[in-house]
Protein backbone atom coordinates (compact mmCIF):
# COMPACT_ATOMS: atom_id res chain seq x y z
CA UNK A 1 0.00 0.00 0.00
CA UNK A 2 1.15 3.40 -0.80
CA UNK A 3 0.37 6.42 1.12
CA UNK A 4 -0.03 10.09 0.49
CA UNK A 5 -0.11 13.44 2.28
CA UNK A 6 -3.91 14.89 2.21
CA UNK A 7 -3.54 17.84 0.75
CA UNK A 8 -0.94 20.51 2.06
CA UNK A 9 -1.72 18.93 5.52
CA UNK A 10 1.13 16.54 6.97
CA UNK A 11 -1.61 14.02 7.85
CA UNK A 12 -0.87 10.72 5.60
CA UNK A 13 -3.35 8.05 4.17
CA UNK A 14 -3.37 5.38 2.53
CA UNK A 15 -4.21 6.16 -1.03
CA UNK A 16 -7.10 3.94 -0.82
CA UNK A 17 -9.42 4.87 1.97
CA UNK A 18 -12.33 2.71 2.77
CA UNK A 19 -16.06 4.01 2.27
CA UNK A 20 -18.71 2.07 4.75
CA UNK A 21 -21.95 3.67 2.72
CA UNK A 22 -22.64 0.05 2.58
CA UNK A 23 -22.38 -0.90 6.29
CA UNK A 24 -25.51 -1.44 7.36
CA UNK A 25 -27.10 -1.43 4.60
CA UNK A 26 -29.74 -4.01 3.75
CA UNK A 27 -30.37 -4.13 -0.19
CA UNK A 28 -26.81 -3.48 -1.01
CA UNK A 29 -24.60 -3.61 1.40
CA UNK A 30 -23.12 -5.81 4.44
CA UNK A 31 -24.59 -6.16 8.39
CA UNK A 32 -22.50 -5.65 11.42
CA UNK A 33 -19.93 -9.11 10.99
CA UNK A 34 -19.59 -8.33 7.30
CA UNK A 35 -18.34 -4.97 7.90
CA UNK A 36 -15.99 -6.24 10.75
CA UNK A 37 -14.61 -8.68 7.93
CA UNK A 38 -14.23 -6.07 5.34
CA UNK A 39 -12.50 -3.43 7.65
CA UNK A 40 -9.99 -6.55 8.61
CA UNK A 41 -9.28 -7.08 5.51
CA UNK A 42 -8.80 -3.58 4.66
CA UNK A 43 -6.12 -2.88 7.59
CA UNK A 44 -4.46 -6.06 7.47
CA UNK A 45 -3.89 -4.82 3.43
CA UNK A 46 -2.37 -1.65 4.95
CA UNK A 47 -5.27 0.58 4.84
CA UNK A 48 -5.29 3.45 7.21
CA UNK A 49 -8.09 5.60 5.91
CA UNK A 50 -11.46 4.63 6.71
CA UNK A 51 -14.45 7.40 5.82
CA UNK A 52 -18.13 7.51 7.05
CA UNK A 53 -20.63 9.66 7.34
CA UNK A 54 -23.99 10.31 9.81
CA UNK A 55 -26.16 10.13 6.73
CA UNK A 56 -24.79 6.38 5.95
CA UNK A 57 -27.69 3.72 7.07
CA UNK A 58 -29.40 6.49 8.99
CA UNK A 59 -26.48 6.56 11.70
CA UNK A 60 -25.73 2.41 11.42
CA UNK A 61 -23.00 2.69 9.58
CA UNK A 62 -20.95 4.72 12.24
CA UNK A 63 -22.17 2.85 14.65
CA UNK A 64 -21.22 -1.25 12.92
CA UNK A 65 -17.40 1.15 12.70
CA UNK A 66 -17.13 1.87 15.65
CA UNK A 67 -17.61 -1.79 16.52
CA UNK A 68 -15.69 -3.18 13.87
CA UNK A 69 -12.30 -0.37 14.72
CA UNK A 70 -12.62 -1.58 18.51
CA UNK A 71 -9.98 -4.89 17.31
CA UNK A 72 -7.60 -2.07 16.22
CA UNK A 73 -5.43 0.97 18.00
CA UNK A 74 -7.38 3.51 17.08
CA UNK A 75 -4.70 5.33 16.78
CA UNK A 76 -2.97 4.22 13.94
CA UNK A 77 -6.46 5.00 11.84
CA UNK A 78 -7.31 8.25 10.20
CA UNK A 79 -11.28 8.02 10.78
CA UNK A 80 -13.32 10.39 8.73
CA UNK A 81 -16.77 11.31 9.06
CA UNK A 82 -19.24 14.13 7.78
CA UNK A 83 -22.34 15.95 8.31
CA UNK A 84 -24.99 17.62 6.25
CA UNK A 85 -27.42 15.68 5.79
CA UNK A 86 -30.56 15.61 7.69
CA UNK A 87 -30.29 13.42 11.25
CA UNK A 88 -34.35 13.85 12.03
CA UNK A 89 -37.04 15.88 11.89
CA UNK A 90 -36.08 18.96 13.01
CA UNK A 91 -35.66 22.18 10.77
CA UNK A 92 -32.39 22.36 12.21
CA UNK A 93 -30.85 19.08 12.33
CA UNK A 94 -29.12 19.49 8.41
CA UNK A 95 -27.13 21.50 7.16
CA UNK A 96 -23.94 23.21 8.07
CA UNK A 97 -25.11 25.94 10.62
CA UNK A 98 -23.26 26.24 13.86
CA UNK A 99 -26.34 24.66 15.82
CA UNK A 100 -25.94 21.76 13.72
CA UNK A 101 -22.43 20.88 13.00
CA UNK A 102 -21.59 20.65 16.96
CA UNK A 103 -24.43 18.47 17.58
CA UNK A 104 -23.95 16.46 15.01
CA UNK A 105 -20.35 15.95 15.59
CA UNK A 106 -21.07 15.04 19.07
CA UNK A 107 -23.37 12.64 17.69
CA UNK A 108 -20.78 11.01 15.28
CA UNK A 109 -18.28 10.70 18.39
CA UNK A 110 -20.52 8.92 20.39
CA UNK A 111 -21.92 6.15 17.24
CA UNK A 112 -17.98 5.67 16.48
CA UNK A 113 -16.99 4.94 19.99
CA UNK A 114 -13.97 7.29 19.67
CA UNK A 115 -12.77 11.14 21.61
CA UNK A 116 -11.86 12.41 18.08
CA UNK A 117 -12.85 12.42 14.20
CA UNK A 118 -9.58 12.82 12.38
CA UNK A 119 -11.06 14.17 9.39
CA UNK A 120 -14.11 16.07 9.78
CA UNK A 121 -16.46 16.98 6.34
CA UNK A 122 -18.81 19.02 5.17
CA UNK A 123 -20.90 16.82 3.24
CA UNK A 124 -22.12 19.19 0.68
CA UNK A 125 -22.69 22.75 0.59
CA UNK A 126 -25.48 25.08 2.67
CA UNK A 127 -26.95 27.79 0.51
CA UNK A 128 -28.81 29.21 3.24
CA UNK A 129 -25.43 29.42 5.73
CA UNK A 130 -22.76 31.86 5.66
CA UNK A 131 -19.36 29.96 5.20
CA UNK A 132 -17.78 31.66 7.78
CA UNK A 133 -20.63 30.34 10.03
CA UNK A 134 -19.72 26.96 9.61
CA UNK A 135 -15.77 27.04 9.23
CA UNK A 136 -15.74 29.05 13.07
CA UNK A 137 -17.76 25.94 14.50
CA UNK A 138 -15.49 23.55 12.88
CA UNK A 139 -12.47 25.55 13.99
CA UNK A 140 -14.17 25.32 17.48
CA UNK A 141 -14.26 21.69 17.18
CA UNK A 142 -10.22 21.30 16.02
CA UNK A 143 -9.57 23.60 19.27
CA UNK A 144 -11.69 21.60 21.66
CA UNK A 145 -9.83 18.31 20.34
CA UNK A 146 -12.69 16.77 18.82
CA UNK A 147 -11.67 16.84 15.25
CA UNK A 148 -8.02 17.05 13.79
CA UNK A 149 -8.26 18.10 10.33
CA UNK A 150 -11.46 19.47 8.75
CA UNK A 151 -12.59 18.89 4.50
CA UNK A 152 -15.54 19.67 2.10
CA UNK A 153 -17.55 17.39 0.18
CA UNK A 154 -19.48 18.51 -3.01
CA UNK A 155 -18.37 21.95 -3.51
CA UNK A 156 -18.52 24.17 -6.26
CA UNK A 157 -14.79 25.30 -7.31
CA UNK A 158 -15.34 28.70 -6.08
CA UNK A 159 -16.55 27.68 -2.71
CA UNK A 160 -13.61 25.26 -2.42
CA UNK A 161 -11.61 28.62 -2.65
CA UNK A 162 -13.89 30.94 -0.81
CA UNK A 163 -13.49 28.31 2.30
CA UNK A 164 -9.69 28.44 1.87
CA UNK A 165 -9.45 31.90 1.60
CA UNK A 166 -11.82 32.90 4.14
CA UNK A 167 -10.25 30.66 6.26
CA UNK A 168 -6.41 31.60 6.39
CA UNK A 169 -7.69 35.14 6.81
CA UNK A 170 -9.56 34.55 9.87
CA UNK A 171 -7.34 32.47 11.39
CA UNK A 172 -9.59 29.50 11.14
CA UNK A 173 -9.04 25.77 10.22
CA UNK A 174 -8.73 25.50 6.24
CA UNK A 175 -9.97 22.49 4.56
CA UNK A 176 -6.91 20.07 3.65
CA UNK A 177 -9.74 18.02 1.74
CA UNK A 178 -12.21 18.15 -1.03
CA UNK A 179 -14.75 14.68 -1.39
CA UNK A 180 -15.98 14.32 -5.14
CA UNK A 181 -17.37 12.10 -7.60
CA UNK A 182 -14.07 11.01 -10.03
CA UNK A 183 -13.96 7.91 -12.14
CA UNK A 184 -12.79 7.21 -15.91
CA UNK A 185 -16.24 7.92 -17.08
CA UNK A 186 -17.21 11.03 -15.02
CA UNK A 187 -14.85 13.02 -14.93
CA UNK A 188 -16.53 16.78 -14.63
CA UNK A 189 -14.38 17.43 -11.73
CA UNK A 190 -11.56 17.99 -13.84
CA UNK A 191 -13.25 21.76 -15.28
CA UNK A 192 -13.60 23.90 -12.11
CA UNK A 193 -12.88 21.59 -8.95
CA UNK A 194 -9.25 19.99 -9.19
CA UNK A 195 -8.04 23.33 -10.54
CA UNK A 196 -9.74 25.21 -7.35
CA UNK A 197 -8.38 22.52 -4.87
CA UNK A 198 -4.78 22.61 -6.50
CA UNK A 199 -4.78 26.33 -6.38
CA UNK A 200 -5.91 25.85 -2.65
CA UNK A 201 -3.61 23.13 -1.71
CA UNK A 202 -6.63 20.87 -1.11
CA UNK A 203 -6.14 17.49 -2.07
CA UNK A 204 -8.70 15.19 -3.39
CA UNK A 205 -10.45 12.15 -2.13
CA UNK A 206 -12.42 10.43 -5.09
CA UNK A 207 -16.25 8.99 -4.27
CA UNK A 208 -17.38 6.73 -6.64
CA UNK A 209 -14.40 5.66 -8.43
CA UNK A 210 -15.78 2.32 -9.75
CA UNK A 211 -18.68 3.98 -11.23
CA UNK A 212 -21.06 1.74 -8.87
CA UNK A 213 -19.39 -1.18 -9.96
CA UNK A 214 -19.72 -0.77 -13.84
CA UNK A 215 -15.95 -0.68 -14.28
CA UNK A 216 -14.82 -3.65 -13.28
CA UNK A 217 -16.89 -4.74 -16.15
CA UNK A 218 -19.14 -7.31 -14.52
CA UNK A 219 -22.31 -5.71 -16.77
CA UNK A 220 -20.19 -6.22 -20.12
CA UNK A 221 -22.17 -8.11 -22.62
CA UNK A 222 -25.51 -7.08 -20.67
CA UNK A 223 -28.68 -4.94 -21.67
CA UNK A 224 -28.90 -4.53 -18.08
CA UNK A 225 -27.22 -4.50 -14.84
CA UNK A 226 -28.26 -7.88 -11.97
CA UNK A 227 -31.45 -6.79 -9.99
CA UNK A 228 -29.43 -7.01 -6.93
CA UNK A 229 -26.39 -5.31 -7.50
CA UNK A 230 -25.58 -1.57 -6.45
CA UNK A 231 -26.45 -0.67 -9.96
CA UNK A 232 -29.44 -2.09 -10.50
CA UNK A 233 -31.12 -0.93 -7.05
CA UNK A 234 -29.97 2.60 -7.47
CA UNK A 235 -30.64 2.21 -10.92
CA UNK A 236 -32.87 5.72 -11.18
CA UNK A 237 -29.23 7.55 -10.36
CA UNK A 238 -26.48 5.07 -11.60
CA UNK A 239 -28.47 4.09 -15.05
CA UNK A 240 -27.89 7.93 -16.40
CA UNK A 241 -24.60 8.92 -14.79
CA UNK A 242 -22.68 5.48 -16.33
CA UNK A 243 -24.43 3.55 -18.37
CA UNK A 244 -24.32 5.04 -21.90
CA UNK A 245 -22.51 3.92 -25.14
CA UNK A 246 -19.27 6.07 -25.05
CA UNK A 247 -19.02 4.75 -21.58
CA UNK A 248 -19.80 0.85 -22.42
CA UNK A 249 -16.92 1.12 -25.09
CA UNK A 250 -14.91 2.54 -22.48
CA UNK A 251 -14.97 -0.40 -20.27
CA UNK A 252 -13.78 -2.64 -23.32
CA UNK A 253 -10.65 -0.71 -22.91
CA UNK A 254 -10.45 -0.88 -19.32
CA UNK A 255 -11.34 -4.82 -19.17
CA UNK A 256 -8.46 -5.25 -22.56
CA UNK A 257 -5.56 -3.49 -20.54
CA UNK A 258 -6.25 -4.99 -18.01
CA UNK A 259 -5.76 -8.58 -19.81
CA UNK A 260 -2.97 -7.04 -21.13
CA UNK A 261 -1.49 -6.08 -17.95
CA UNK A 262 -2.44 -8.97 -15.62
CA UNK A 263 -4.28 -7.08 -13.69
CA UNK A 264 -8.33 -7.05 -13.00
CA UNK A 265 -10.16 -3.88 -14.78
CA UNK A 266 -11.41 -2.81 -11.27
CA UNK A 267 -7.47 -2.38 -10.45
CA UNK A 268 -6.96 -0.76 -13.58
CA UNK A 269 -9.60 1.70 -13.59
CA UNK A 270 -8.50 2.81 -9.72
CA UNK A 271 -4.96 2.88 -10.25
CA UNK A 272 -5.62 5.52 -13.49
CA UNK A 273 -6.43 7.98 -10.42
CA UNK A 274 -3.36 7.82 -8.47
CA UNK A 275 -1.85 8.66 -11.91
CA UNK A 276 -2.47 12.29 -10.63
CA UNK A 277 -0.41 12.95 -7.97
CA UNK A 278 -3.29 15.90 -6.58
CA UNK A 279 -5.62 12.92 -6.04
CA UNK A 280 -5.08 11.98 -2.65
CA UNK A 281 -6.64 8.73 -2.29
CA UNK A 282 -9.81 6.49 -3.90
CA UNK A 283 -12.60 5.41 -1.34
CA UNK A 284 -13.82 1.89 -2.24
CA UNK A 285 -16.54 1.09 -1.45
CA UNK A 286 -17.41 -2.69 -1.04
CA UNK A 287 -20.30 -5.33 -0.65
CA UNK A 288 -18.24 -7.76 1.06
CA UNK A 289 -14.23 -8.73 1.80
CA UNK A 290 -13.58 -10.46 -1.49
CA UNK A 291 -13.91 -6.95 -3.12
CA UNK A 292 -11.61 -5.25 -1.07
CA UNK A 293 -9.26 -7.71 -1.18
CA UNK A 294 -9.11 -7.12 -4.84
CA UNK A 295 -9.71 -3.57 -4.95
CA UNK A 296 -6.53 -3.10 -2.19
CA UNK A 297 -4.15 -4.37 -5.09
CA UNK A 298 -4.09 -0.90 -6.59
CA UNK A 299 -2.59 0.80 -3.64
CA UNK A 300 0.39 -0.33 -5.06
CA UNK A 301 -0.10 -0.33 -9.13
CA UNK A 302 1.14 2.72 -10.68
CA UNK A 303 0.53 3.03 -14.79
CA UNK A 304 2.67 4.09 -17.38
CA UNK A 305 2.16 7.43 -18.34
CA UNK A 306 1.52 5.70 -21.92
CA UNK A 307 -1.20 3.19 -20.70
CA UNK A 308 -2.94 6.44 -18.36
CA UNK A 309 -3.70 8.17 -21.69
CA UNK A 310 -4.89 6.11 -23.43
CA UNK A 311 -7.41 5.16 -21.08
CA UNK A 312 -7.76 9.39 -20.46
CA UNK A 313 -8.29 10.04 -24.21
CA UNK A 314 -10.74 6.94 -24.74
CA UNK A 315 -13.70 8.86 -23.42
CA UNK A 316 -11.89 12.68 -24.00
CA UNK A 317 -14.02 15.54 -21.57
CA UNK A 318 -14.57 18.53 -23.15
CA UNK A 319 -13.25 21.22 -20.85
CA UNK A 320 -14.84 24.08 -22.63
CA UNK A 321 -14.83 27.39 -22.15
CA UNK A 322 -12.87 29.48 -20.66
CA UNK A 323 -10.44 26.50 -20.93
CA UNK A 324 -10.91 26.82 -25.11
CA UNK A 325 -10.06 30.63 -24.72
CA UNK A 326 -6.58 30.34 -22.58
CA UNK A 327 -5.87 27.25 -24.67
CA UNK A 328 -6.06 29.55 -27.47
CA UNK A 329 -4.20 32.58 -26.28
CA UNK A 330 -2.16 32.16 -23.26
CA UNK A 331 0.56 30.20 -24.66
CA UNK A 332 1.17 32.41 -27.15
CA UNK A 333 0.14 35.32 -24.99
CA UNK A 334 3.39 34.39 -22.19
CA UNK A 335 5.51 32.67 -24.48
CA UNK A 336 8.96 34.61 -23.38
CA UNK A 337 8.81 33.05 -20.07
CA UNK A 338 11.18 30.10 -19.83
CA UNK A 339 9.28 27.68 -17.59
CA UNK A 340 5.39 26.68 -17.58
CA UNK A 341 2.49 29.01 -15.49
CA UNK A 342 4.11 29.01 -11.91
CA UNK A 343 0.11 29.45 -10.86
CA UNK A 344 -1.31 26.19 -10.48
CA UNK A 345 -4.32 26.04 -12.68
CA UNK A 346 -4.38 23.64 -15.27
CA UNK A 347 -4.67 24.08 -18.94
CA UNK A 348 -6.32 21.22 -20.06
N1 LIG B 1 -19.22 12.41 -0.39
C1 LIG B 1 -20.21 11.87 -1.05
O1 LIG B 1 -21.19 12.54 -1.43
C2 LIG B 1 -20.18 10.41 -1.35
C3 LIG B 1 -21.09 9.84 -2.25
C4 LIG B 1 -21.01 8.47 -2.49
C5 LIG B 1 -20.03 7.70 -1.86
N2 LIG B 1 -19.17 8.27 -0.98
C6 LIG B 1 -18.10 7.48 -0.30
O2 LIG B 1 -17.40 6.75 -1.28
C7 LIG B 1 -17.47 5.35 -0.99
C8 LIG B 1 -17.48 4.58 -2.28
O3 LIG B 1 -18.58 5.01 -3.09
P1 LIG B 1 -19.36 4.02 -4.00
O4 LIG B 1 -19.86 2.89 -3.19
O5 LIG B 1 -20.31 4.84 -4.78
O6 LIG B 1 -18.14 3.45 -4.91
P2 LIG B 1 -18.12 2.73 -6.32
O7 LIG B 1 -16.68 2.42 -6.56
O8 LIG B 1 -18.79 3.54 -7.36
O9 LIG B 1 -19.02 1.42 -6.16
C9 LIG B 1 -18.80 0.46 -5.19
C10 LIG B 1 -19.64 -0.77 -5.54
O10 LIG B 1 -19.05 -1.43 -6.66
C11 LIG B 1 -19.16 -2.84 -6.49
N3 LIG B 1 -17.78 -3.36 -6.43
C12 LIG B 1 -16.76 -2.91 -5.64
N4 LIG B 1 -15.63 -3.58 -5.89
C13 LIG B 1 -15.92 -4.49 -6.84
C14 LIG B 1 -15.17 -5.47 -7.52
N5 LIG B 1 -13.86 -5.64 -7.28
N6 LIG B 1 -15.78 -6.22 -8.46
C15 LIG B 1 -17.09 -6.04 -8.74
N7 LIG B 1 -17.87 -5.13 -8.14
C16 LIG B 1 -17.28 -4.35 -7.20
C17 LIG B 1 -19.95 -3.07 -5.20
O11 LIG B 1 -21.36 -3.11 -5.49
P3 LIG B 1 -22.17 -4.43 -5.96
O12 LIG B 1 -21.47 -5.62 -5.37
O13 LIG B 1 -23.54 -4.22 -5.48
O14 LIG B 1 -22.08 -4.39 -7.45
C18 LIG B 1 -19.67 -1.79 -4.43
O15 LIG B 1 -20.66 -1.48 -3.49
C19 LIG B 1 -18.71 5.20 -0.11
O16 LIG B 1 -18.68 4.06 0.71
C20 LIG B 1 -18.66 6.48 0.71
O17 LIG B 1 -17.74 6.33 1.79
C21 LIG B 1 -19.22 9.61 -0.73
Amino acid sequence: MKYRYLGRSGLLVSRLCLGTMTFGNAQWGCDEEGASAIVRQFVDGGGNFIDTADGYSGGEAERILGVAIRDFDRDNLVIATKCWFPTGPAVTARGLSRKHIITACERSLKRLGVDHIDLYQFHGPDPYTPIEESLRAADDLVRAGKVRYIGCSNFYGWQIAKANVLAEAKGLASPISAQHLYNLIRRDIEREILPAAADAGVGMICWSPLAAGMLSGKYRNQGAPDAQSRMGIQAAVTMPRYWFEDALKLIDLVVEIAQRLGYTPSQVALSWLFGDHQVTAAIIGARNADQVKENLLAGDIDLSAEIREELTQALPLNHGYPFEWTDNNLRSTFKNAEFEPRHRVRLP
